[in-house]
């Protein structure tokens, strides 16, 4: 298939030149597109036709439900049932926004675009070009992240094309997204609410608008533990994953910084190529590897947005390891972890200070 390119400009567009992403949607066909979070893998949500599309293209288990995207809260009521007031609530304080919701799901909605649950994920995103691609095509817009299952999702249009290339009708090109995690997911159909997957919004901002607000299990272990199934089908996989094999280390900063040039150097004696996660605070203490600064240690909001181009530039060059520092786990940290985690399958070195070895 050939995969039409489409520029366009996020803040200064003319709603025809969604006129052909529309169509395609319509169609049955497939359109990737920019959200605040990261880039989405659209098609029509109602139309299980067109999900299959989406699970083959992505190379994606079948089992792992998809989001559907609207563009008006209203339509809330169309695709779910027995809407509690903590969900409208949240709408209204968080929509257009990276916020997800779990809830029953209408008729309307087709079991193939659910991985067979009875609920429904649903978010209004806030970027405009998903936006007005969603009224424009007048369909409710089911999209996953734009890459290749598995794979770190994609933050610019390049990513898109790396993975997407061939298999589906166009991929919009809009720059650079300005979060750079996916949504934070909160499950709304159980006794309490419950945050399934981590994000820009934390679980304080949650709390504000619906009070005590618990978080499920499986996303907080450091280590995996095989008896917590997370409750997002895709949260069990391993994922965000680069080729080479990623080591988080924690403990104390000179600790960590000595137990990383430590390896590095060895690595680089025997010719391999090693890639290092840094901070604009850190990057000047590092002799070896390819060193990549992945944000600043004073704004979270900097890691977040560069951790999957990172990730995705450190199997440019080849890197057979990675070592990274660790974060914070509270508000944004926690997401940036629980991401970091899953990309090095947990695998966590615990430095001691002084230690020589770890
Ligand atoms: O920011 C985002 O949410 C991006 C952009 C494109 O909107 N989308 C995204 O979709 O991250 P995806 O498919 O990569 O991740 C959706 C997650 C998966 O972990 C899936 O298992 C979970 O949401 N999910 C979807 N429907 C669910 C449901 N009914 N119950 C529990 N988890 C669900
Ligand atoms: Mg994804």
């Amino acid at each position: 298939m050939k995969t039409i390119i489409q520029k366009i400009d996020k803040d200064n567009f003319m709603p025809e030149e969604l006129n052909e992403a529309a169509k395609i949607l319509q169609n049955g066909g497939l359109v990737a597109f920019p959200t605040e979070t990261v880039y989405g893998l659209g098609g029509n949500g109602l139309d299980k036709d067109a999900s299959s599309k989406i699970y083959e293209a992505k190379g994606r288990p079948s089992d792992n439900p998809l989001i559907i995207h609207i563009a008006d809260i209203a339509s809330l009521e169309d695709l779910a049932n027995c809407i509690p007031e903590n969900a409208k609530q949240l709408a209204k304080e968080f929509w257009p926004g990276p916020l997800t919701m779990i809830l029953k799901k209408s008729d309307k909605v087709p079991h193939g675009t659910t991985g067979g649950l009875d609920t429904v994920a649903i978010r209004m995103p806030e970027h405009p070009i998903a936006l007005a691609l969603i009224r424009q095509s007048g369909v409710y817009v089911a999209a996953p992240s734009a890459n290749t299952s598995g794979k770190p999702s994609p933050t610019i249009a390049k990513h898109v094309i790396d993975d997407l290339d061939g298999k589906v009708d166009m991929i919009i090109d809009g720059g650079k997204v300005g979060i750079g995690l996916e949504s934070t997911i909160i499950d709304l159909t159980g006794d309490a609410p419950v945050i399934l997957r981590p994000g820009y919004i934390t679980k304080a901002m949650l709390e504000k608008v619906i009070g005590k607000v618990m978080v499920d299990k499986a996303i907080l272990s450091k280590n995996q533990d095989l008896n917590l199934i997370p409750k997002a089908p895709g949260m069990k996989y391993k994922h965000y994953a680069p080729k080479g094999e990623l080591t988080v280390f924690e403990g104390n900063n000179t600790a960590v910084i000595s137990m990383i040039n430590k390896l590095a150097k060895e690595k680089a004696l025997e010719g391999i190529q090693v890639g290092i996660i840094a901070t604009e605070e850190t990057k000047h203490l590092y002799q070896y590897g390819k060193i990549k600064v992945i944000g600043s240690r004073k704004e979270e909001a900097s890691i977040a947005r560069e951790l999957y181009a990172v990730l995705r530039e450190f199997d440019d060059v080849e890197a057979k390891y990675i070592y990274s520092e660790s974060f914070t786990s509270d508000e944004l940290g926690q997401a940036i972890m629980n991401r970091l985690l899953k990309a090095a399958g947990y695998h966590v070195v615990q430095v001691e200070e002084g230690s020589k070895e770890g």
